[in-house]
């Protein structure tokens, strides 16, 4: 079946003009001006604007943590992410077993028959030793080309140095991208310990034990590990002014180091922590102040940040009580686990909707950021540094038909009420945002059409990715 989309504006991360998109099937077989084809369907963009289908590299879905899961799991989180305009999303499998072929297949277990979307995974590697040192090489076969090591969560997480500079090694020979969550985990480590003592126990507590001066030098630490070891890096969640400084100078070095930033750290502060209701805010790293806000949104605009991603990482606020889901009474345990515990308050925020629309109301429509770099930072970039494009983030023709038809001037009182993520609040309550999607489709099929729900689960697929992709 053929559609085309007429009558529309596209934009794309150059560019934006006037014209119609055939789609054949599941791919973009033409873009050009006054496609007439008698026997295609015809979807009218008049007055909208046409883009690429989201591509966010960063979630945790069904994610276990802290004896719980994250809240969406890889239907109902792809089912949000659609309504919100994204189309593809990386999700990071844990290092749980004893080989990562074994922790690949787990995932596949838990994430195909659910895939609303299309997919792929980041493999986290928290254990490193000579067995994983050999079986890193052959994740590119399993269609993944990047890994995600920590610096932070000592004794859980953490690989030490010498192990991060060892896994860069190998990951640059096959070449995977190495991405590093940035935070100082001996310093969090004692900060937390002494808290705790001091019965210092609340959210705000969370925050205070995770300096910023950590995640700064962090930064810099796995810029000059992957110079060492002569590998591209990707800081991700980066929130804090001096990441960015980090970032700038490793790059003017002639690091191959490129950084994701994620809505919540441009919007929010601790203060929000220190509310009653703080338990909502706690992820990790964790939100900063205000000129950490005002210097990630000048690392955007001038290019030493790449992505926008979510670090979709849902948890209720109280999963004591039952919400309606979908027509289900539904409660997950949640951020009411570290009540009186600021360690026990699962950490992550929901996002994976929210991040295109408030980009758009905030970034685009204030002048921020130019249509084109919503684009590039939403789409195109993130599917290019992780081995997506061109069949992902872009509009040209052979890419697959991932498109989201987007209405500049649809005007939305945002909040859980409206908003489909499972759990029981929005970061955005409240929030009056202007431009949505009012069309998705995934593959040429509609799956979201008018705020109308019309993919299905198991419709999403694996996307084997690339290797030694481009550096941006
Ligand atoms: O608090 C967060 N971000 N949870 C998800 C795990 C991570 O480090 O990205
Ligand atoms: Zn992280
Ligand atoms: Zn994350």
């Amino acid at each position: 079946m053929k559609k085309i989309i007429k009558n529309g504006t596209l934009i794309t991360a150059t560019d934006t003009l006037k014209a119609d998109i055939l789609v054949e099937g599941e791919v973009i077989c033409d873009v050009g001006q006054d496609i007439t084809i008698s026997d295609a369907e015809v979807i009218d963009a008049t007055g909208m604007l046409v883009m690429p289908g989201g591509v966010d590299p960063h979630v945790h879905l069904e994610l276990p943590m802290f004896g719980t899961v994250s809240s969406d799991d890889h239907y109902t989180g792809h089912r949000a992410a659609a309504f919100g305009g994204t189309t593809t999303c990386i999700d990071f499998i844990s290092q749980d077993h004893a080989t990562l072929a074994e922790d690949v297949a787990a995932w596949h277990d838990k994430a195909d028959a659910k895939a609303a979307i299309d997919f792929s995974f980041h493999m986290n590697i928290t254990r490193f030793d000579e067995q994983i040192a050999a079986e890193l090489p052959t994740l590119p076969g399993n269609g993944i080309s990047s890994i995600k090591v920590f610096t932070a969560y000592n004794n859980r997480l953490r690989l030490d140095d010498g192990g991060i500079f060892k896994v860069m090694r190998i990951a640059r020979e096959a070449g995977l991208l190495t991405m590093v969550h940035a935070e100082n985990g001996d310093v969090i480590d004692i900060l937390v310990n002494e808290a705790l003592a001091a019965g210092r126990t609340k959210p705000i507590d969370h925050a205070l034990t995770r300096p910023a001066w950590g995640a700064v030098e962090a930064v810099l630490r796995a810029s000059s590990l992957a110079a060492s070891a002569m590998a591209p890096l990707y800081i991700v969640h980066m929130n804090v002014a001096g990441e960015v400084d980090q970032l700038e100078y490793a790059r003017q070095h002639g690091i191959q180091v490129m950084g994701e930033t994620c809505p919540q750290y441009l919007f929010f502060t601790d203060d929000q922590l220190g509310q009653t209701d703080g338990a909502k805010w706690v992820c990790s790293p964790p939100l900063r102040k205000n000129e950490d806000n005002v210097r990630l949104w000048q690392g955007i605009q001038n290019g030493t940040i790449q992505v926008i991603g979510t670090d979709h990482c849902p948890f209720f606020y109280n999963g004591s009580k039952s919400i309606l889901f979908e027509g289900q009474a539904v409660a997950i345990p949640g951020k009411e686990l570290g009540r009186g515990d600021f360690t026990k308050i699962p950490n992550g925020l929901p996002g994976i909707e929210d991040r295109l629309p408030v980009m758009w109301t905030h970034g685009v429509r204030t002048g921020r950021i130019t249509p084109n770099q919503f684009v590039a930072l939403n789409c195109t970039n993130p599917a290019k540094i992780f081995g997506l494009h061109p069949r992902k983030g872009t509009l040209t023709k052979g890419a697959d038909a991932d498109i989201a038809i987007w209405d500049p001037d649809k005007k939305v009182d945002y909040g859980v009420a409206v908003a489909h993520m499972r759990t029981d609040y929005n970061l955005y309550e409240g929030w009056k945002l202007t431009g949505m999607p009012v069309t998705v489709l995934l593959r040429g099929k509609v799956i979201v059409e008018n705020g109308s729900w019309l993919g299905r689960r198991g419709e999403g697929k694996f996307i084997y990715r690339s290797t030694h992709n481009p550096i941006l």
